[in-house]
């Protein structure tokens, strides 16, 4: 297939690698054109393990390309994604469409024929109805524009293995004129498979299955390496597939939270959550994933997708449904403060003077993304009250410099912690779970450490004379 990938940020451009990896041709489209050149000679202008060596692939074997121009994109495919940002709006909890509209205001003038747009980005319920009209209104008279969602799940860090692998794919469609579909006929692919099991695998749990639409038919084929190893397929309608993306990340958000909730009341009382977060995870009803209590969630994702869907939900009248999110973020912001409180604590009262070296800046290990990164605003918070920071990330630094250009960046984590008084491990990089604490300690003006997401060997750090404080947990 010919499809062409409009945005190519962390989503986009892991996409429009993906795709041409399983076999179509594909054009990359951005309106920077840095990040198109940075792209065309295979270098991502953002850190994914495994992404460089996907892209320089599939550019040699010229199934991948990266362009700015938007008549080029609507004459080489009649299949076009949507992966631009969207991100929160200033002053709002929002989300800010407006990329999209932009993009489907540049493309739809120029589309010729029967296209498929397919949205990918995360989006308040309702956008892909108003990107339909928007399409509806611009598309010249030879041409018929069917607006799709296929919400996208990955995990920035495991990219790659994400998208060549989905656990699921959602696509939300609407009915499809049916002049267009008499055109374009199904192909056997798109009728209900009776080889993929369970009711995912086709429209069969709604009661008068609607004939499959353009985009369900060129769905099959694009994804049809995953649907023949059994990957379960739900066709809905746009409004469900919207809402199964932010729904998935607000659980997400949630089951954070409520560990780290309950790592509060561990602190309150004495109890230990890790122990606690395994024993829970035991349970086959809950799962162990989701449950590391620490730092809390960041990124570019989860905060604001949990704050888009509250505004949603209260511009349709049901903002109670979500009122609980609000606390589900106020927890999250809490775990930020309690490491401050604990940083304070550890340097005697007041971090004024005190040097403090904090480990990770990214938001999450494997990343260089720093968008509402915990460990940045900890740093910066420190920061602010006085204390010389020196942060060390693997592959954040760049980004965080942008934010927090007063902050002191080491080129190593032994300089990061070189004369430090305290010590804070804020991103779970493996390299620093890996750290030899008896090192470390030679390095340190005070063998002092807060372990702010569980990740280190605490009795190991301790043995080689740290006094280690974390979150949830009382050790002496
Ligand atoms: C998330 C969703 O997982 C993904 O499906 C969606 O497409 C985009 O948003 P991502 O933001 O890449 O992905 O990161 P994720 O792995 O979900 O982690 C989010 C945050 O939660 C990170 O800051 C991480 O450190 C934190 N986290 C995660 C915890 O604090 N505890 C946990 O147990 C798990």
């Amino acid at each position: 297939m010919h499809v062409t990938v409009i945005g190519t940020g962390y989503l986009g451009a892991t996409h429009a690698a993906c795709l041409a990896q399983l076999g179509h041709q594909v054009l990359g489209l951005d309106t920077d054109a840095h990040k198109v050149a940075a792209l065309n000679s295979g270098t991502p202008p953002f850190f994914e393990p495994g992404l460089p060596e996907l892209l320089r692939r599939n550019l040699a074997a010229g199934r991948l390309q990266f362009t700015t121009d938007y008549a080029l994109a609507a004459r080489y495919a009649n299949v076009h994604f949507l992966a631009v940002g969207t991100p929160q709006r200033p002053g709002s909890y929002a989300a800010d469409v407006s990329f999209l509209h932009a993009a489907i205001r540049a493309l739809a003038p120029h589309l010729r024929g029967h296209h498929v747009i397919v949205g990918k980005s995360t989006v308040p319920v309702g956008t892909a109805q108003a990107l339909q009209e928007l399409a509806d209104t611009l598309a010249a008279p030879t041409a018929t524009i069917e607006l799709a969602w296929n919400p996208e799940f990955l995990r920035e860090g495991h990219a790659v293995a994400d998208s060549l692998r989905p656990d699921r794919i959602v696509l939300g469609v609407q009915a499809c004129p049916a002049a267009v579909l008499s055109q374009h006929p199904a192909p056997e692919a798109a009728k209900p498979a009776k080889q993929q099991p369970g009711p995912s695998a086709d429209r069969g749990s709604f009661a008068e299955p609607a004939p499959p639409s353009l985009a369900e038919a060129a769905l099959r084929d694009i994804y049809a390496q995953a649907l023949a190893q059994g990957t379960a397929f739900l066709v809905t309608d746009l409004q469900t597939a919207e809402l199964v993306k932010v729904s998935a990340n607000a659980f997400l958000a949630t089951k954070i939270s409520f560990i780290n909730a309950v790592s509060e009341i561990c602190e309150a009382t004495g109890a230990d959550v890790v122990a606690l977060s395994q024993a829970l995870g035991l349970d086959q009803r809950i799962g162990p994933h989701f449950l590391g209590a620490g730092l809390g969630f960041g990124g570019g994702c989860l905060p604001k997708d949990i704050r888009a869907f509250m505004a949603r939900a209260g511009e349709l009248g049901v903002d109670q449904a979500l009122t609980f999110l609000r606390e589900v973020d106020a927890i999250n912001q809490r775990r930020r403060q309690r490491v401050v409180d604990l940083a304070r604590e550890a340097c005697g009262g007041a971090v004024r003077g005190h040097r403090i070296a904090m480990l990770g800046c990214a938001f999450k290990p494997n990343s260089d993304d720093v968008r509402d990164s915990p460990a940045l605003a900890v740093a910066g918070a420190l920061a602010l009250a006085g204390a010389q920071v020196a942060v060390y990330d693997p592959q954040g630094m760049a980004n965080a410099a942008q934010e927090y250009p007063t902050l002191e960046y080491a080129d190593c984590a032994a300089s990061a912690l070189r004369g430090a008084h305290l010590v804070i491990l804020a991103t779970e990089w493996q390299e620093f779970c890996d750290l030899d604490p008896h090192a470390a300690a030679g390095w340190v003006a005070c063998p002092q450490l807060i372990d702010a997401r569980n990740a280190l060997p605490v009795p190991a750090w301790q043995a080689a004379g740290w006094t280690v404080r974390a979150l949830g947990r009382t050790l002496d």
